[in-house]
């Protein structure tokens, strides 16, 4: 990718979302920060600014697929191009069994989770089809390879963008696109940050990881940017642990 590449960057007001926008502005990337979160998302863009970036706010809601197509337009309108897209967006919703689960808690989940990344691939695959190149990123999670008590529709979503990401590498290999899924274990991030989860909790969070503490969002980011820029041609079609060794016990 050259340092006149652009960036979609999806859930990027908060967390790993802000870190991964951060992680390619200091490679060179234009990046389009996009969020449901307008205040949170404009700030993050204008720090970006700031420092000399090339960056630009645009609200998204990832539910809406036609918000989806008006954004890319917006970018290939203005841009020309569209290199990299990072699906990152997600809740994790309630904490309770299967059984308990709601309708209404099931879909909300499914439509941000999943439906939020397959909308946006759909639209951002036509642009990067017509250049013959693209990175894709979709952000899974350790819950997209196993099942973790208490977030059903969390595990099932996750283990369908670890789908869908397999589909799209086989799919659109011949056009040039890579795509590649990140599976994050339990990183410090507001998404943990929540009222029924007590503070002996973390430390329990913690002792799962054998690295022993949660991950962070620069240290995702990272490995999100590398996949988006430097990773080789061949890489594609992968789930990459990012867990502290979380899936390896
Ligand atoms: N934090 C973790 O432990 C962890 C672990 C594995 C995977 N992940 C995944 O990483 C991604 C980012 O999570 P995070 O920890 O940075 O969480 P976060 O809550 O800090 O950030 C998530 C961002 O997504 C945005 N968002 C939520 N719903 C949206 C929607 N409908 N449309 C647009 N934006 C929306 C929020 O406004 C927020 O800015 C998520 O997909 C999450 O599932 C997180």
């Amino acid at each position: 990718m050259g340092t006149s590449s652009v960036a979609i960057v999806t859930g990027a007001a908060s967390g790993i979302g802000a870190q991964v926008c951060w992680a390619l502005a200091d490679r060179g990337l234009t990046v389009v920060v996009t969020d449901r979160d307008e205040a949170g998302g404009a700030d993050l863009a204008a720090q970006l600014a700031a420092e000399g970036h090339g960056v630009e706010f645009a609200p998204l809601d990832v539910t809406d697929p036609r918000a989806h197509e008006a954004l890319v337009d917006g970018v290939v309108a203005h841009h020309g191009r569209l290199d990299v897209a990072v699906n990152n967006a997600g809740v994790s919703g309630r904490v309770a069994p299967t059984g308990e689960y709601t309708v209404a808690e099931w879909r909300e989940v499914l439509s941000i989770d999943l439906d939020g990344a397959f909308y946006g691939i759909r639209a951002q695959l036509p642009p990067m089809v017509e250049q013959g190149a693209g990175r894709i990123v979709t952000m899974a999670s350790i819950l997209g390879q196993v099942g973790f008590a208490g977030l059903p529709a969390y595990a099932a979503a996750k283990h369908g963008v670890v789908g869908l990401t397999k589909q799209v590498a086989q799919e659109y290999a011949d056009a040039g696109i890579r795509a590649n899924a990140v599976g994050p274990g339990f990183v410090d991030t507001p998404l943990l940050a929540r009222p029924e989860l007590p503070a002996e909790a973390v430390g329990l969070l913690e002792q799962l990881h054998p690295v022993g503490r949660l991950g962070t969002a620069e240290e995702v980011a990272g490995v999100v940017a590398w996949l988006c820029t430097d990773a080789p041609d061949f890489l594609t079609g992968a789930y990459l642990p990012v867990d502290g060794g979380y899936l390896s016990r």
